[in-house]
């Protein structure tokens, strides 16, 4: 056993809610004990068969490869939406943002009971101007704490949900404050995504589940009958699984509103909700576009390579996030049917974005590089070129190829105006603008 599984750590993040008596293994950041490890070939089915074209790809492999995910990692997704699912718009300001933006707010309830389970979508659209009108591009992410923390609009309704602890944030024994609008405003940088001409929309993750173990049996866990963490099936949901199911929900909603073009529909996420958005992405191809930011362990990073979190911790962490089935890969992740850049190459041909932060070693840069790296061939088959570069970038050097972008920034463990700004020019390239 490698040195850094050995040796233990004793205290662990409050944050994840882990009894103290849970020892995490302590992360390895040294690149020379990174163990040689051999990557799960996308391009070979379960039975040996090589996929040489595309029409294979699609109808033989990409099934193939979202089963391993559903039973193994993410747990199964119930499929489409629920029958009595309906939504209405609660809120329009066409005059918002200074008149720079239209924002509307949208209640969908997942069944027919009007205090039953529910998200509220959050939409911001450029006002229009000469030349640039709807339908427009759109995208698409969840947020943290409330729609209200994505911009400071005082016309944003402040959500009443449950949230995790977040003094900096302005989070009140585990309600949105006030103080909490904004909070996130520079994550989300709404004022130049709109002028950029593009369309935001967002959803509060926790109205979908909130993020502990108690979430799983509540909301939309309780909307399915979700067992409890550690009393789920193997190959039940977690909370990534209804967080990414939300994200497709919402894309019911969008795919129906005339102002948004649902065919250029780019969905995002950071860290935990980078790992949703591949998810999601993967599952539904009415994604035209996906980018983690910052996913790591259980997004786009490969789970082979020990460096920074690794399984193992991730699953003592966060028990509640994935699948039960895929603890049983803890000290084991050579076997696994599946690594994540299959995860990536799922969302094949469409573009996929991948960017880390160079202080984000948690999440470990290279191994998000080489996840996408691993997606190459799988795009090859469809046409589209890879990454265009062999070796890991600099810092602050953007690869964008065809459809498969990376980088990894300076500073720490976030979404800034700097990935922002790589994504809407990608965003402009990829949807054609
Ligand atoms: C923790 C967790 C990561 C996760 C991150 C986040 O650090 O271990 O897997 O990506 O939280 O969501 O911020």
């Amino acid at each position: 056993m490698p040195p850094f599984f050995s040796a233990l750590l004793l205290s662990v993040l409050a944050t994840a809610g882990v009894a103290a008596s849970v020892q995490r293994p302590v992360p390895n950041y040294d690149e020379t004990k990174v163990r040689p490890y051999v990557l799960p070939d996308p391009l070979v089915t379960n039975d040996g068969t090589p996929v040489r074209d595309a029409a294979t790809w699609q109808t033989r492999r990409r099934p193939e490869l979202l089963e391993h995910f559903a039973r193994e990692v993410y747990g199964r997704t119930p499929a489409g939406r629920p029958e009595k699912m309906h939504w209405a718009v609660t809120s329009v300001d066409r005059a918002a943002l200074g008149g720079k933006a239209v924002r509307k707010e949208i209640t969908v309830w997942f069944t027919d009971k009007k205090d039953g389970p529910q998200m509220h979508l959050l939409v911001y659209q450029p006002a229009g101007a000469a030349g640039r009108h709807a339908p427009w591009p759109t995208f698409l992410g969840l947020n943290y704490f409330g729609n209200n923390c994505v911009n400071s609009d005082p016309g944003i309704a402040l959500s009443p949900a449950w949230m995790r602890t977040a003094p900096e944030q302005k989070i009140v024994d585990n309600r949105a404050t006030e103080g909490t609008r904004g909070a996130h405003a520079s994550r989300w940088n709404v004022e130049t995504v709109i002028a950029h001409g593009y369309a935001t929309a967002t959803v509060y993750y926790g109205d979908l589940c909130e993020d502990r173990d108690a979430g799983l049996t509540r909301d939309v866990g309780a909307l399915f009958r979700t067992g409890a963490v550690d009393e789920r099936r193997p190959d039940e949901w977690g909370a990534i699984g209804i967080w990414a199911w939300g994200l497709s929900r919402a894309m019911d909603v969008l795919a129906e509103d005339p102002e948004i073009d649902a065919r250029r529909v780019a969905l995002h996420g950071h860290s935990r909700l980078g790992k949703t958005a591949l998810w999601a992405g993967a599952q539904d191809e009415r994604f035209a576009f996906v980018i983690s930011n910052d996913s790591g362990c259980g997004g786009a990073k490969l789970s082979r390579r020990e460096y920074g979190q690794t399984v193992e911790d991730i699953n003592i962490a966060f028990p509640f996030w994935f699948s039960r089935s895929f603890r049983a890969y803890n000290r084991r992740v050579e076997a696994l049917p599946v690594d994540q850049h299959e995860l990536i190459a799922l969302c094949a041909p469409r573009p996929v974005y991948v960017a880390s932060a160079e202080e984000d070693q948690w999440a470990d840069p290279r191994g998000e590089f080489l996840g996408v790296k691993g997606a190459e061939p799988v795009y090859r088959l469809f046409g589209r070129g890879g990454l265009g570069v062999a070796e890991f970038p600099a810092v602050n050097h953007p690869v964008q190829g065809e459809a498969l972008a990376y980088h990894m920034r300076t500073g720490k463990h976030d979404i800034t105006a700097y990935d922002w700004a790589q994504y809407l020019d990608f965003a402009d390239r990829v949807f054609k603008r």
